[in-house]
């Protein structure tokens, strides 16, 4: 065999035994070795930190502890795991000269990361072991003085084959508790952690409601307001995404809660519209500070086909409801591009969130313009605990590229977003197969005849050969290859 292909064997069923594993809570794998915790490694590698993992195995040489008997519910191979990351030797551990700090319309953050309105944050408790376990700070779940009722269930998530939490749809409103127990909470977690950073999320129903909540959360000492023109699922008229279809009541509220605080102020925007900027612009003019986007996006995830009802079903029926989590990454980015390369909005500040589950999801919204990120979907499937790689990530991120702080590459990836009709076109990146990781399965082969130009031979050796006279190097065949068999030539090759 050769070096090459035992690599990618052994990558490959890493894979395998990292995919089998769930990130137990309070994993029982955890006291196995005396010197390491193998459920901490295993997490740092799922939330696409390996170098991280190898921070924290720092070389270590594993030393079992031969009093514990608990092992691995599903039978995973930790010690297979925990070998193959020893073997990579290149271990960065000094971080004192990176700067995690950034801020967000002139209020310092420890760190970028911050809990998103939602569910997350809707109690002191709740809040208090999210900012204990290291978030910068957190929007909380959105004030009102409406009744707020919810229905059981209230979840429904995309799943494909195994994978479970792909998008997540959910039919919730606004926080159950009263605009007094949130103002106590306020209050309480400021005193508490006053280099904390919080965020009060505040929606009225009309201007007397807006201007009542905006004194409110001012005076609990909130660090900012966000306004939430954003929520799909509101049932009182002219609320939630229903502002944030409208500039001029954004632009209007936005100016009534500006006159009545001296707190920076987030407009956070519907994705539930076409042109982001329209709304984000109203904003501005009504004296935001920044943006908060995007909210979840109308949807329905899935009809079951038996009972005929879409998911989730309450009692027999369903509604739309907001989509979130891994599926909306994309079109948070699109939002976030469009405003942050948008002239009339480049001085706002930006707070992105949608789907961001590790450092690197982080990290591209960051590029994009963001000067802190927002989560919840991540957090409601793992827990507050995934802030401890979107630290390590960043600052081994940081580290690598030498980045000493977060505004030294805030945007960098606006200058590399060009219209489609000004991208290149005379060239060509061709695939190459590498036969030591093909394993002949045709999933190549097929697509590109299928869904491609026909330009791979399958031979009865069961290997992919190229036609270069027919590709057109739109490199589906290395998307589709389970295997990791299909590499890019090095050479651009123009095409006359
Ligand atoms: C269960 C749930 C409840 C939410 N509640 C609120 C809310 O009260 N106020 C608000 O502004 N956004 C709310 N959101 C939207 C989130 O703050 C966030 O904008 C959206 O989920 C996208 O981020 P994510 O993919 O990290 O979850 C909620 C989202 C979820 C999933």
């Amino acid at each position: 065999m050769k070096k090459n292909d035992k690599l990618a064997r052994s990558e490959l069923s890493m894979e395998t035994e990292i995919n089998k594993c769930v990130l137990c809570y309070d994993a029982p794998c955890k006291n196995i070795y005396k010197n390491i915790d193998p459920s901490r490694i295993i997490r740092a590698i799922k939330f696409d930190n390996k170098k991280g993992a190898l921070t924290l195995m720092n070389n270590t040489i594993l030393e079992k502890n031969e009093d514990c008997n608990t092992k691995c519910p599903l039978n995973v191979n930790i010690e297979y795991i925990l070998k193959n990351i020893i073997k990579d030797k290149n271990v960065l551990n000094d971080f004192n000269d990176i700067d995690l700090s950034t801020s967000i319309c002139g209020v310092k953050l420890e760190n970028p990361f911050l809990l998103s309105s939602s569910i997350v944050g809707s109690n002191y408790e709740m809040c208090k072991r999210a900012l204990e376990s290291g978030w910068a700070g957190i929007s909380v779940k959105t004030i009102s003085l409406m009744q707020i009722e919810e229905s059981s269930p209230r979840f429904s998530t995309l799943k494909i084959c195994d994978k479970k939490f792909l998008g997540f749809k959910n039919i919730e409103q606004l926080s159950e508790h009263s605009v007094e127990e949130n103002i106590e909470m306020i209050k309480k977690l400021k005193e508490e952690f006053p280099n904390k950073v919080i965020i009060a999320s505040i929606m009225g129903r009309d201007e007397d409601e807006w201007k009542y909540l905006t004194e409110e959360v001012t005076k609990a000492n909130a660090d900012l307001i966000e306004l939430n023109f954003s929520c799909p699922n509101m049932k009182h008229d002219g609320t939630g995404s229903a502002v944030g279809q409208n500039p001029e009541l954004v632009e209007k509220i936005t100016r009534i809660v500006k006159d009545n605080t001296n707190i920076p102020v987030l407009a956070k925007m519907t994705p539930n519209i076409t042109d982001m900027c329209v709304p984000a612009l109203a904003a501005k003019n009504g004296g935001a500070d920044g943006i908060s986007a995007i909210n979840t996006i109308k949807c329905i995830t899935n009809v079951d086909v038996d009972t005929l009802v879409p998911e989730p079903q309450v009692n027999g029926k369903s509604s739309l409801g907001g989509y979130s989590g891994r599926a909306v990454k994309p079109i948070a980015l699109r939002y976030i591009s469009e405003m942050t390369t948008n002239p009339k909005l480049d001085n706002l500040f930006y707070s992105g969130m949608g789907g961001i589950y590790t450092w690197k999801d982080a990290v591209e919204f960051i590029l994009l313009g963001c000067s802190s990120v927002q989560l919840t979907t991540s957090i409601m499937e793992y827990g507050y605990r995934i802030i401890d790689d979107l630290i390590l990530g960043l600052k081994i991120y940081m580290k690598e590229k030498n980045y000493k702080k977060v505004s030294d590459f805030i945007g960098l990836s606006k200058l590399n977003l060009i219209k489609n009709e000004e991208l290149d076109k005379d060239t060509i990146e061709f695939p190459m197969f590498n036969y030591d990781r093909c394993i002949g399965c045709g999933r190549c082969y097929l697509s590109c005849m299928d869904g491609g130009h026909q330009a791979i031979k399958f031979g009865e050796d069961r290997k992919p050969y190229l036609n270069g006279k027919k590709c057109v190097g739109c490199q589906l065949c290395k998307l589709v290859c389970p295997q990791k068999a299909i590499d890019i030539a090095p050479k651009r090759i123009s095409k006359t």
